[in-house]
């Protein structure tokens, strides 16, 4: 069912520093800061020949990845996104087998302006997981 691989996203506490560090020190290309509000958090994309890395700072009081920084002061990796070709399709194969999606259920617009779903780490081998439909 799933696909490519999305990108990864790494929460980190200072996004300036975290650009430096994959610009000079990895030689990536990294885009420019992006305040995405409606989603609680600044983005830098690190883009690579085969994925993309999202660096994630929180924006705002009720930042989804705040909480995720209180328990990872120094940052670390926050979820993988995979791609798939129907959101929909995706979310009864999972729910029939048992699996939970996070939130309401519904597919909301992702940071890529397409339907995306997050799903229960504890169903996922301890790692959270987005679903993007490509
Ligand atoms: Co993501």
């Amino acid at each position: 069912m799933i696909g490519r691989l999305d990108h990864v996203a790494v929460v980190v506490p200072d996004l300036d520093a975290a650009s430096r560090v994959y610009r000079e020190r990895l030689g990536a290309s990294v885009s420019e800061p992006v305040p995405l509000p409606a989603h609680g958090v600044t983005a830098a994309f690190v883009q690579l020949p085969n994925t993309k890395i999202e660096l994630l700072q929180p924006l705002g009081e009720d930042s989804p990845v705040a909480s995720f920084l209180e328990r990872h002061s120094g940052g670390g990796m926050h979820h993988l996104c995979y791609e798939v070709e129907d959101i929909e399709a995706a979310a009864r194969h999972l729910t029939g087998r048992g699996a939970r999606i996070l939130g309401d259920g519904k597919p909301k617009t992702g940071a890529h302006g397409k339907p995306v779903l997050f799903l229960q780490p504890k169903d996922f081998c301890g790692t959270l997981i987005e679903l993007e439909q490509s």
